[in-house]
């Protein structure tokens, strides 16, 4: 038994902050952010929250995949900025799509590579035999959780989400997942306050992303050229056996150093990162989505799923589409 990827969906709220409007807000320039990281503009969610944008994308995924809400039974949500502390975004969703069979539902925060955990639980799931037809979600409103007076941090950041249907099948869907955690990696990049630290900053609607940009980056290309090899490797598989790289869209120099380790042209890269910045565990699923509607990626093409960000947390997955 496999689990497979049945149906795509992404969503982006309709506010576009572009670089020359942050030109306006903080000391930097369009041709600095476009040369550094790729980032034309970022997508913002406006009185919308983290499941809102997750409905969209879910009933997207669902409509490509002929499946109706209540055929759902288990709903995993990537996500670090979830609509409350509690029920989880996986609920409220499951509450909005109006799935009422009971369907299991729950959170992962792991952060940038949030998307690839789930997709790895989801399939552990399925291929148990205990659920038969799963959502997978990326979803995040991050710019709730940026300094806009940090020119260091708020330029990389926007909002959305991304969905897949993944399904029991006798074909061959996801091949072998693969996800890692060091969590000594605290200091370089986190959010400094939660509900039991640094509440009193959570209130006061001070708690922010903070990062030492180049050492994530460094780290970032090192680990993420290890996570190809590692799945290459599980499955026997050579560089020019991959027909996408489907990477976590933080910075275009860093899916560069990757398509440049698996010696790929960019060709058979997605890259969407220019369009809406790093949407941390969306990133992935709205990259994918993109490339499944405009008719890039096709049914049997083999994908490279991969991502790194907070913890550090890292993973990639390889999927027959
Ligand atoms: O998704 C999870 C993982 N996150 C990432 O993967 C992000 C990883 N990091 C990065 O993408 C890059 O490190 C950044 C895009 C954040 C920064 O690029 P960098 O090439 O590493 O720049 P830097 O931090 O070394 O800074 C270079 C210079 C500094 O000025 P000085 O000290 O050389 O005078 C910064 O102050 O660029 C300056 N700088 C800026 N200048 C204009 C930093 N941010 C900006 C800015 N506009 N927005």
């Amino acid at each position: 038994m496999f689990s497979r990827i049945t149906g795509t969906g992404s969503y982006l709220p309709e506010k576009i902050l572009t670089n020359h409007d942050l030109e306006k807000m903080v000391d930097t320039t369009d041709q600095w952010i476009l040369e550094r990281t790729g980032i034309q503009k970022r997508h913002i969610a406006e009185n919308q929250t983290t499941s809102e944008l997750a409905e969209v994308a879910a009933l997207n995924a669902l409509e490509m995949a002929g499946k109706s809400a209540n055929d759902v039974d288990l709903i995993i949500f990537a996500t670090t900025t979830p609509d409350l502390i509690f029920p989880s975004s996986a609920c409220l969703l499951q509450k909005r799509l109006g799935i009422n069979n009971g369907a299991a539902a729950f959170d992962i925060q792991a952060v940038c590579t949030g998307f690839v955990y789930a997709l790895a639980t989801a399939d552990k799931f399925i291929r148990s035999g205990s659920h038969q037809c799963a959502l997978v979600i990326g979803a995040e409103t991050l710019s709730n959780i940026v300094d806009w007076s940090d020119r260091g941090t708020c330029v990389l950041f926007g909002d959305g989400a991304g969905a897949v249907v993944l399904e029991a099948s006798e074909e061959a869907g996801i091949l072998s997942t693969h996800i890692h955690a060091d969590g000594t990696f605290e200091d370089l990049l986190k959010v400094n306050a939660g509900v039991s630290s640094n509440y009193e900053r959570l209130k006061a609607g001070e708690a922010f992303i903070q990062m030492r940009g180049n050492e994530v980056f460094r780290m970032a290309v090192k680990t993420l050229g290890r996570i190809v090899d590692e799945t290459l490797a599980a499955n026997n598989l050579q560089k020019t056996d991959i027909d996408w790289l489907v990477p976590h869209q933080a910075n275009i120099r860093i899916i560069n150093a990757t398509a440049k380790k698996l010696k790929m042209s960019l060709d058979n890269v997605v890259i969407t990162v220019d369009q809406h910045g790093n949407t941390s565990g969306a990133s992935i699923p709205l990259a994918l989505d993109t490339a499944v509607r405009d008719g890039r990626i096709q049914r049997g093409d083999t994908l490279l799923l991969e991502g790194f960000g907070g913890g550090f947390t890292w993973g990639s997955a390889l999927v027959k589409f």
